[in-house]
């Protein structure tokens, strides 16, 4: 999968750029601070209609503007057009001009693997995050799973609601509350099993994909979550059982709202055993048993987006990483110092020189 042209329109410091993409290798380069990082992330909005930097859709919006829009090329088999538009009421998406109306029809389509700094800091990073993650990923692989992420979070919702209300009126109907119980139980099962196949998966390469960066040590990701290795009786009985205490604290003490993904490396926790580079070439062998995932339920590669690489990794590390890299990956790559990269590598890409507010291939 390609993006062979990307067009912007009031995003970030844009207000308006349009590029031509190379099909293996786009170097986006510049000082800091004058938009390198916003390029990158057009094109993951473009895919997710989401930013990795902001929960605040309108942050995308350039300051002063009301609206704003993303519109990219992409080839699978044939091109098509893809286009965000993001203004103060919400946000439009649109397949080759007709509107689509359930974002899940969307985000399905384009499949991106993004490594930016912040990966890095995953591991000190909240459960909150790894599960945002975790579900920007899936999200782009099972078209089902955002509908069901969303009918939880908003059963959860009326659920605590619920027990607070219970408990402000000191009385509570056991029947609602059930009903309540097994619709969350119901989502959550069809989330969990998602996620742990998911994560399955990433089992299957991670471990190969670390020894090709790292020669020692033995790196899993583990799956934790209240629903692991429960049947929905159990897990049922288990809330039934906790419905006093619930309605105490006023909200849903289990579920998969509380998952969490934990690496291990030789069997010890790598957020509290791992070394630096032990953990950033962890995360990177996780990206590369993305890679692998997508290609093999999609039958096609996902765009690569590399941001501020050389900060995230040493320059020997980096030569490795790059030669792993299949020359039917497109990848981007953002970076401050061009001659930090291979010039064989600089002669086969496309360069992109980013000055404040604007950007030119050179
Ligand atoms: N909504 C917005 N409207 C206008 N400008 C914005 C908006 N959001 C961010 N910016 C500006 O974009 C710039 C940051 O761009 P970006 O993060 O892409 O920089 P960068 O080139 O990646 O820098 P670095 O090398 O430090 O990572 C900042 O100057 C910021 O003020
Ligand atoms: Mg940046």
């Amino acid at each position: 999968m390609k993006i062979n042209v990307l067009k912007i329109h009031n995003f970030r410091n844009y207000e308006k750029a349009t590029l031509n993409f190379n099909e293996h290798l786009n170097i986006i380069y510049g000082k800091n601070g004058v938009g390198k990082t916003n390029l990158v992330e057009a094109i993951y909005a473009l895919a997710i209609t989401k930013s990795f930097r902001t929960n605040n859709d309108k942050n995308l919006i350039k300051m002063g503007e009301v609206s704003t829009k993303i519109e990219g090329v992409v080839e699978k088999n044939t091109e098509s057009n893809y286009q965000v538009i993001i203004n103060e009421e919400g946000k439009k998406v649109k397949i080759d001009n007709n509107i689509i109306s359930k974002i899940s029809d969307y985000i399905a389509n384009i499949n991106v693997v993004l490594l930016e700094p912040e990966e890095q800091m995953i591991f000190k990073s909240s459960p909150q995050n790894r599960r945002k993650k975790l579900n920007m990923e899936i999200s782009q692989l099972k078209k089902d799973y955002i509908l069901y992420l969303n009918n939880y979070n908003k059963t959860l919702k009326q659920r605590n609601f619920y027990l607070r209300e219970a408990y402000i009126n000191g009385n509570s109907s056991q029947e609602y509350l059930d009903i309540l119980t097994d619709k969350l139980v119901d989502l959550g099962l069809k989330i969990h099993t998602l996620r742990k196949e998911y994560l399955d998966n990433i089992n299957i390469y991670i471990n190969e994909k670390y020894h090709e960066i790292m020669s020692s040590g033995e790196l899993e990701v583990k799956y934790v979550s209240d629903y692991n290795n429960k049947s929905k009786e159990n897990i049922i009985a288990n809330y039934q059982k906790n419905y006093n205490r619930e309605v105490i604290m006023g909200k849903t003490l289990s579920g998969i709202h509380h998952d969490d993904v934990i690496f291990m490396l030789s069997k010890k926790n790598i957020a509290e055993w791992g070394s630096n580079g032990q953990q950033k070439n962890a995360i990177f062998a996780y990206k590369l048993a993305e890679i692998a995932i997508i290609k093999e339920s999609t039958n096609d590669y996902p765009i690569l987006i590399l941001d501020d690489l050389f900060s995230a990794l040493d320059n020997e590390k980096i030569k490795n990483i790059i030669k792993l890299l299949n020359d039917n990956i497109q990848t981007f790559i953002t970076t401050t110092d061009l001659n930090k990269i291979n010039k064989k590598l600089l002669k086969n890409a496309d360069i992109f020189q980013v000055e404040s507010n604007s950007v030119k291939e050179v």
